[in-house]
């Protein structure tokens, strides 16, 4: 291989092509994402070490294991994308020459997505005795019928992994994370939630953080989006909506329950997953009720509304939750951008 050596012909080497892979300075800028940071690491917490020890998956029944297995296996159907999608966007923020702060900010969303998703394969793993709950052989019928369902949630969860790594490159960070808020300010919720009403110590100091974490990468959100919304390309902007869109459908499912015109999932699904939760919910394991998620989603979607409004940014209709908007009706899960 020819090799020039640039070094024996001039003092100093030519100018490194810009934008390259990453900065070599460490630009100050939103303060707001310094003061987040710094909170990400007093927070910092370690799934292993919660108080597993107070927690016998023996003092359950086979269906309660199942059930509560279930939920977690939907939430890590989120969780376990969520470190790759949030690599991704840590590393363009390096070769966007992003500021130090927020860099950092997005290092740390990977770290606490990689916690989460640990804590839902702790979780499994010690309800079902087994790590992998798309291999696990069920115990009772709920369990077969919860295994169906997290079939279909798999499936569905890996179709948006090629659109979004072409979305990526083409747009800027506070457009591609649009509907990140509206799924953190939800999360941060239904994680509270959780945590008080869940009756096993481990899983209350789980969602305890889990909520604060998520509560972090709301503010970072906000304040990407309050520094760059100002700017925005009118171009960008029905993107934006249609993402808001796109959120919304396939945030549901964690968050609400998934519409079926979007998650391609059998007839039954829906009726298999509320009586997973019915069984975990009377086993002291909190989930909220449909009318309860269904009223987070939608004050997690109008606060989302009022930011946008004040950037004059269309918000699309969301009837589902009684929201009035611009009609969206062309998102496939190929062209989702996923946020959580
Ligand atoms: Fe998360
Ligand atoms: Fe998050």
């Amino acid at each position: 291989m020819a090799r020039t050596n640039l070094a024996m012909e001039t003092e100093f080497p030519p100018p490194t092509e810009q934008p390259n892979v990453f900065p070599l300075s460490w630009r100050q800028g939103t303060a707001k994402m310094e003061e987040i940071w710094a909170a990400s690491r007093r927070e910092v917490w370690d799934p292993a070490a919660l108080s597993w020890d107070t927690f016998d998956p023996d003092s359950y029944t086979w269906e309660e294991r199942e059930a509560i297995a279930y939920w977690w296996t939907l939430l890590s159907v989120f969780d376990a994308s969520a470190p790759p999608v949030f690599a991704n966007a840590f590393i363009k923020t390096y070769e966007d020459h992003e500021e130090d702060a927020v860099r950092r900010c997005f290092f740390s969303v990977t770290q606490d997505e990689q916690n989460h998703e640990q804590m839902c394969g702790l979780a499994i793993t010690k309800l079902l005795g087994y790590d992998d709950p798309l291999t696990y052989e069920p115990k009772t019928d709920l369990g077969m019928a919860a295994q169906r369902n997290a079939k279909w949630l798999y499936f569905n969860g890996g179709r948006y992994w090629e659109g979004y790594k072409q979305a990526v490159p083409k747009y800027p960070l506070a457009v591609l994370f649009s509907s990140f808020l509206m799924g953190e300010i939800a999360a941060a919720t239904i994680f509270h939630q959780m945590a008080e009403g869940a009756r096993e110590p481990v899983f209350q100091e789980a969602f305890t953080n889990i909520g604060r974490d998520e509560g972090r990468h709301m503010a970072i959100c906000m304040s990407l989006m309050e520094r760059d919304y100002p700017k925005l390309a009118v171009e960008d902007r029905s993107l934006i909506t249609k993402q808001i869109r796109a959120g919304y459908l396939f945030l549901s499912a964690v968050l609400f329950e998934p519409p079926e015109d979007f998650w391609d999932l059998p007839p039954d699904f829906i009726d298999v997953q509320r009586r997973c939760e019915a069984v975990a919910r009377d086993a002291g394991f909190h989930v909220p009720e449909y009318e309860a998620k269904k009223e987070n989603w939608r004050q997690a979607i109008l606060n989302l509304k009022g930011v946008l409004d004040k950037f004059d940014i269309p918000f699309p209709a969301i009837p589902e939750v009684g929201i009035t908007g611009e009609e969206i009706n062309d998102v496939e899960m190929e062209d989702i951008i996923p946020v959580f």
